[in-house]
């Protein structure tokens, strides 16, 4: 792949966008509009000045990468990529626009992807020009860091397309796990469970957001814990995506924990907004609860 198109650049269009102009590529980068996409652009400047702060990247690394990046306004410069990548908002209305728009771009061997969490693959490739062309490629956060990508083809997925993103993954430096396209794949059926629980311990008052988090960070070494990963994925994208389960699989198992659902409708949505489970006003989060 020489031209990538990434649209949606949030956390995750941010990461992937970085992460594939850090290998070479060139990348296109499409929010709501211009100026979104620019300060997505700049905040991947940001986190690569990290980068090299810390001595772990050459000053002309992170330009050259800078550089590969291009914040676009439309679509229209899209009929040059290789491969589409959508990373917006966890809403299968928005991704149906975003394939009906950008599809009229898509070049004719070029592949177009999305980033869901637990959108069936199957059903969006029909919002695209060609089913055969279209599908999962699931990056985690934070996508320079993180070693997985799944690769989920749809029913009409090509074979051949599926190798050709397979290949793709790798390119990055990822590891691929290849799933079917079930809900929420494969990591996110066991991941979304979890965090939806630990909500329910924390809305039955079992503990507090400090102890559930210490619990599985020194009790299952986790990185992080449950409330506070919840908080870094973004509580609005946890709850969309248990919500798919619940509703493709119709099992109560996957029912929203109630505080989850409040926690959203108040807009506390984690680490983006400032405020989830924990308050990052200050230098550290501190637990609410
Ligand atoms: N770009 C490049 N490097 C980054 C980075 C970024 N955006 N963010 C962090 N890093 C690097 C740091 O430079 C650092 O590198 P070194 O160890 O070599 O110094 C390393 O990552 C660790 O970063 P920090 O020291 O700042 O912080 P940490 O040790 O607390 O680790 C973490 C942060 C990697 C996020 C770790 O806490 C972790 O692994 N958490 C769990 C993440 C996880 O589970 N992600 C999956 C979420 S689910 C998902 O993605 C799927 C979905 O659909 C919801
Ligand atoms: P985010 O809220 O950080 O970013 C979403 C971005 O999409 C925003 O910049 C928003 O302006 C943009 N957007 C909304 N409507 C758009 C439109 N019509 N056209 C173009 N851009 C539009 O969300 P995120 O965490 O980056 O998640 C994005 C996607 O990645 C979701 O499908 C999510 O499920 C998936 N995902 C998230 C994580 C995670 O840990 N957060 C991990 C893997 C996959």
């Amino acid at each position: 792949m020489d031209t990538v198109a990434v649209i949606g650049a949030g956390q995750m269009g941010s990461g992937i966008a970085q992460t594939v102009a850090a290998h070479g590529m060139k990348v296109l980068l499409a929010d709501i509009d211009l100026a979104t996409a620019e300060k997505a652009r700049g905040g991947i400047d940001k986190a690569l000045g990290r980068l090299v702060g810390k001595g772990k990247l050459e000053i002309a690394d992170a330009e050259a990468t800078l550089a590969r990046i291009e914040a676009v306004a439309d679509y229209a410069p899209m009929e040059q990529a290789d491969l589409i990548i959508e990373a917006a908002t966890e809403k299968e209305a928005v991704k149906k626009a975003i394939f009906e728009k950008a599809g009229e771009r898509l070049a004719a061997d070029a592949i177009m992807a999305s980033n869901t969490s637990s959108i069936p693959i199957t059903r969006m490739a029909n919002y695209a020009p060609d089913p055969a062309r279209f599908i999962g490629l699931h990056f985690f956060n934070p996508v320079p860091v993180m070693q997985l990508i799944e690769v989920i083809p749809g029913l009409a997925t090509n074979e051949t397309v599926t190798e050709r993103t397979c290949a793709f993954a790798r390119a990055l430096g990822k590891e691929v796990v290849l799933s079917q396209d079930e809900p929420g794949f494969v990591v996110n059926r066991i991941l979304l469970p979890m965090i939806n629980e630990a909500v329910f311990v924390l809305g039955q008052s079992t503990a507090g957001i400090a102890d559930i988090d210490k619990g599985c960070r020194l009790g299952l070494n986790h990185p992080m814990g449950p409330l506070q990963l919840a908080d870094f994925v973004g509580l609005d994208t946890c709850l969309d995506i248990i919500r798919v389960l619940h509703e493709t699989t119709g099992d109560t198992k996957y029912r929203p924990a109630p505080l989850l659902v409040k926690y959203v409708e108040a807009g506390w949505l984690g680490r983006k907004t400032g405020r989830g489970f924990y308050d990052y006003s200050g230098e550290e989060p501190v637990p609410t609860r």
